[in-house]
Formats: C-alpha cells, structure tokens, sequence
C-alpha cells in the first residue's frame, strides 16, 4: 500500500539507512521503498537519462498511489532530477545532497565521497560556496563502493569492504582531511568501516539526520490522515530484475515486505 507511506525512492539500496531513521523515531509510519534497479548505476549515467530514470520511476510509483512524502533518498539523482520531480509529483519531495553545511562546522578540510556524477556537479559547486566558501574541499569520485555495497556488502563483509574503500580514503587521508561528508546514500552502509579506516581523527558526516528532519516537518504540514487507520506494512518494490535476490535480503533486513516489480 503505497498510499499515505512515506516513500523512499533510490537506484538501489542506499535510501534504506534513510527508512531506517525514519522507522526509529515514526514506528507508527507505513514507508514504501523503491529501488531503481532497472537504472543502476545512476552515478554512471548522463544526468538527461538520470532524470529520465527518476522520472519514469515516479510515474510507476505514482501509478500505484500516492505516497504522503517522497524522498528522494539518492544524491545523483537529487543534484540532476530533484526540481523536474517536484514538478511532476502529486505529493511533496524532499531531496538529498551532500551534507557541506555540516562538514563546514567541523574544523580542517572537507573530503566528499560521491559518485562521479555528484562531484563534478555545479549543485555541489553551489553547496561549497554557499556553506563552506574558502574551506579547502578535497572530492572523490567512488562508484566502485556503489557497486560493492548493492552486490558484496551482505556475503564479503567488512573484510571485502576495507579492500575496496581503500583507494579512496587513501586519498583523503593524504590530503589530511578533518571530515568526510559521505556524498551517496550507499555509504551509509559501509559508514563503521569508512570510520574504522579513517581512525578517530577524522568526523564522518551524512544527511540522515537533515533529510528525516525535513520530513518530519514536511509530514506536519501535509494532510493528516486518520490516526485510527489500519497501518499496512512497509513494503519493497524494484524496476528490474537484476540483483533481486540480493535486493530481497536487504528488505528483509531492513523491515520491509518484498513487493518485487513496479510495473
Ligand atoms: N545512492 C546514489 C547517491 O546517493 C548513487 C548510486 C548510483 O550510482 O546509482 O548518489
């Protein structure tokens, strides 16, 4: 039941440490997940198909019901799409970007780990002069971890994880970076072993906190919907058929219900 959940609207897992949150403090919240599978990697593709994805995406969620609040829970696809969704979008959206004003509180230079698309993007570009203007801000582009998280995370572990974050946080490390802000949604996952990697001398920053807060407020303004109503459970929802096993068990281990293809 997609109507009156808060959805969750990715190109694969990343949005769940976003559900996650939102389930701790709102139990009492239907929440809808979509992973775009059918156009993963977004971070690999020209922003025009980005935006198409997500907004293709979006017809078909929409087609289902309509969901109290969409998140668009991906940086990607919110620095190229968020404004054309919003647009379109029977309900309000709230959007994800890198968290610079949070890293901009914390002292020494800023690492932002993202995919390639998010670091070489002007919104990025727009974020640093806006909340961080004459900080030194050191960028990696990191899809291999995008990949790892969706395909190898739940079998390889922390053991696979350090072997692949290694080349990129070898480069913030050298460029002695005080904070990291973690740039996708998909390295959320892999958040205690970037810290592990990192040590204690470096803050890592996401926008969990930022985004559920909006939400939250989002969700006072938005129509209310009767209290009494039978909660349906949350439930899982992909585009395409690659990864579904794996997509499965993230579901399951995130508290959702697998719903399989939106068709
Ligand atoms: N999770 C997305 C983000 O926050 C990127 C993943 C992808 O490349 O598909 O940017």
């Amino acid at each position: 039941m997609i109507d009156h959940s808060i959805a969750f609207l990715d190109s694969g897992v990343g949005g769940l440490p976003y559900a996650d949150w939102m389930r701790q403090r709102r139990p009492d919240l239907p929440l809808t997940y979509v992973a775009d599978s059918a156009s993963f990697p977004y971070g690999e593709r020209e922003p025009d198909d980005v935006k198409r994805a997500v907004l293709q995406t979006a017809v078909k969620l929409f087609d289902q019901g309509t969901p109290r609040i969409l998140v668009l829970a991906c940086n990607t696809a919110s620095v190229v799409a968020l404004e054309a969704l919003r647009a379109m979008a029977p309900c309000p959206v709230v959007g994800t970007v890198p968290a610079i004003k949070s890293a901009a509180n914390l002292a020494g230079a800023i690492g932002v780990l993202a995919t390639s698309r998010t670091v070489s993007s002007s919104y990025l570009d727009g974020l640093v002069e806006d909340f961080a203007p004459g900080r030194q801000v050191h960028r990696v582009a990191a899809g291999d971890i995008v990949r790892f998280v969706e395909e190898r995370w739940l079998d390889d572990g922390e053991d696979g994880a350090r072997e692949v974050l290694g080349p990129s946080l070898a480069q913030l490390k050298q460029e002695g970076v005080g904070s990291v802000v973690l740039g996708c949604t998909h390295f959320i996952h892999v958040m205690n072993p970037i810290e592990k990697e990192l040590g204690s001398g470096v803050q890592v920053v996401d926008s969990r906190d930022g985004v559920g807060r909006r939400v939250l407020d989002v969700l006072k303004e938005a129509h209310q919907v009767d209290e009494n109503a039978e909660i349906a459970p949350s439930g899982f929802w992909v585009t395409g058929n690659a990864l579904q096993s794996m997509h499965r068990r993230y579901a399951q281990l995130h508290g959702f219900q697998w719903e399989g293809p939106l068709t």
